[in-house]
């Protein structure tokens, strides 16, 4: 059976991320959520769903994504992952982003890390990711955050075992 990972991604990272994931599983399709529209998902047995965080939120698209195939969701090997700069703030992210119902079921949910990257931010943006930055300088022991490839593996890992 056909594996997917749909994921959103505003700058970049998560768009990695994932495709870091498709080749650690060899065998999966890679789904940028904006080309996602009317996808069925009966071909997947193994659906995987990504998004970074801005200001506590996931993408929109992929809320969405998830409400309108909440019920399909729930008979998939699912696995959903999370971009951000905060490691410490995940399960939080997780439960305030995802349906409880598909959280309960989701074989495996993990934090990919994240990236700060100023040069592709713009305006209000920009302002924003500036007092993150100035959140890790102050503390010493924060380094900013990086994709984290261990996690990644550990995903696929999982997500691929019988
Ligand atoms: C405007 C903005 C808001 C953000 N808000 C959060 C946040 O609330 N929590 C967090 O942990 N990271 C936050 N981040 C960090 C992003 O999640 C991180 O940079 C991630 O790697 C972006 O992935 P992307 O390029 O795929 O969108 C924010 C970044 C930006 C630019």
């Amino acid at each position: 059976m056909k594996s997917v990972i749909i994921y959103s991604s505003k700058n970049g990272t998560t768009k990695r991320c994932s495709q870091i994931l498709a080749q650690k599983l060899g065998d999966a399709e890679l789904l940028d959520i904006k080309k996602a529209g009317g996808l069925s998902l009966s071909g997947y047995d193994t659906v995987m769903i990504g998004s970074s965080i801005r200001m506590g939120q996931i993408n929109k698209k992929i809320k969405k994504f998830c409400d309108e195939n909440a019920q399909e969701l729930l008979n998939k090997n699912l696995g959903l992952f999370i971009c951000s700069s905060m490691e410490e703030n995940i399960n939080r992210d997780f439960n305030a982003n995802f349906d409880k119902s598909l959280l309960k079921n989701c074989r495996y949910r993990a934090w990919f890390g994240g990236e700060i990257n100023l040069k592709k931010t713009r305006g209000i943006d920009k302002f924003i990711i500036k007092m993150v930055v100035k959140v890790f300088e102050k503390n010493e022991n924060k380094n900013l955050p990086q994709i984290n490839e261990k996690n990644i593996e550990e995903f696929a890992k999982i997500m691929s075992s019988k």
